[in-house]
């Protein structure tokens, strides 16, 4: 074995996972993946008909507050000043998200002042005072009142789950931010843009060393290669950020993930809709929202006649499909912790990223976590001899 340690997906965690070790540790490298492309559902590539940067597996969009986290990935990219803002249309008119002042002085035609405004939503709120919401449904009505909830959460989560919110745990939503100011700002964080020059050539920078040797279109338990689970287990450290449950063979059972299906158009026009994303919380459409790639990126040259939009659609994913957002019912839940016992006994190979631990993700979480499992793992483990798990 010519390496020191081998990553098992090369999405955010699995390449901060490398770059570290060998930047950072001098290790040698080796970094597998079965797509044939690195970067995971960050990936992006160039649109062969406009020349426009469209994200693959759906708009990544970067912010963070951590100051760690911002001054890594800096290393690797500069980013543009991009700030993500969200449109919605309802019932033929367009309002900003997340709500606001702005979305509620619009919806109610009103010029409420934001202590108006609280009072009118806490009031409407009321309406299921005093009961326990038993279903999503009611939560969205407790937590903002019926007249926003239904027409802006209802049926789009309804769309996204493909379940009458009425069927749908409270759970699912724990709250709705509601913001009493004109602040239409998507995220909240300290730093937001998007990478100058794209993400494959922020993903391409990570893993530019002499010390990692990249692998593509190589899974993991395809015993016909040779660096495959049984052939590798036990002889080298392993980061693995592929599904848990598929690392154990679905031995507890498959754990349930939420897909979307994109469908690309061009339509005739340099500019669809003049921003980059608009939800379509009605159900006169089947598609939940339509990301117009151009957007993201203004300051670039891109074609003033040609477009490209992606529509999206939601739906429980099924074996084959990719999985996007974990289901997490609580059939799920017990699953997952028979995989993490199975996990913490599964010595030489530390589970990471967000399928190799069944929760969302957003991409400086999961950089984040890689970080510090080089801290609190891989450094003791090649400074101190402290086991690797
Ligand atoms: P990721 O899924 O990226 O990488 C895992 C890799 O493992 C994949 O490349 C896969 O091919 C590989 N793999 C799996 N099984 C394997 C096997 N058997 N053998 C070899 N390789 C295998 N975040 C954010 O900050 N802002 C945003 O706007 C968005 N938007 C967004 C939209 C959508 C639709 C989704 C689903 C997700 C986002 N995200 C996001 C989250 C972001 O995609 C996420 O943070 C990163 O993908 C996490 O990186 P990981 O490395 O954990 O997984």
């Amino acid at each position: 074995m010519n390496y020191d340690i081998v990553v098992v997906g090369s999405g955010f965690f699995g390449l901060t996972i490398a770059e570290r070790c060998a930047n950072e540790l001098g290790l040698k490298v080796l970094v597998i993946d079965k797509r044939d492309h690195i970067g995971g559902n960050a990936y992006s590539e160039t649109d062969p008909v406009t020349g426009i940067e469209v994200h693959t597996y759906g708009a990544h969009l970067f912010h963070t507050s951590n100051e760690r986290v911002w001054r890594y990935v800096n290393r690797f990219t500069s980013f543009t000043p991009y700030v993500h803002h969200v449109y919605t249309t309802h019932d033929g008119v367009v309002y900003p998200m997340p709500i606001n002042l702005g979305t509620i002085n619009q919806f109610f035609h009103a010029s409420y002042t934001p202590d108006e405004a609280r009072a009118l939503i806490a009031e409407q709120a009321g309406e299921l005072a005093g009961q326990d919401p038993q279903n999503l449904n009611d939560k969205g009505i407790s937590l903002i009142g019926r007249p926003l909830y239904e027409a802006f959460i209802k049926d789009y989560t309804g769309k996204q789950w493909q379940t009458d919110p009425k069927d749908l745990p409270a759970s699912v939503i724990s709250r709705l931010p509601v913001r009493y100011t004109y602040d239409n700002r998507y995220f909240n964080d300290t730093y937001e843009g998007l990478p100058t020059h794209g993400y494959t050539a922020w993903l391409e920078t990570m893993v530019d060393s002499p010390d990692i040797d990249v692998l593509l279109s190589t899974d993991f338990f395809d015993e016909s290669q040779p660096y495959h689970r049984a052939a590798l287990v036990g002889r080298v450290p392993i980061v693995y950020t592929g599904p848990i449950d598929r690392y154990f063979d679905y031995s507890a059972g498959a754990l349930a993930w939420r897909t979307i299906d994109f469908t690309t158009e061009y339509p005739e026009t340099g500019d669809f809709q003049g921003t980059a994303v608009m939800n379509y919380p009605d159900l006169d459409r089947d598609y939940t929202r339509i990301i117009e790639p151009r957007h993201f990126h203004p300051e670039r040259d891109y074609p003033a006649d040609k477009t490209v939009i992606m529509k999206e659609y939601s739906r429980f994913a099924e074996e084959g499909d990719e999985p996007y957002y974990p289901v997490g019912t609580p059939e799920d839940r017990r699953r997952l912790l028979a995989y993490r016992d199975l996990a913490a006994r599964e010595e030489g190979v530390v589970f990471g990223g967000r399928l190799g631990t069944y929760q969302y993700l957003d991409m400086h979480a999961a950089i984040g976590s890689a970080l510090s499992v080089v801290d609190n793992v891989i450094v003791p483990h090649v400074r101190d001899g402290v086991p690797f798990d």
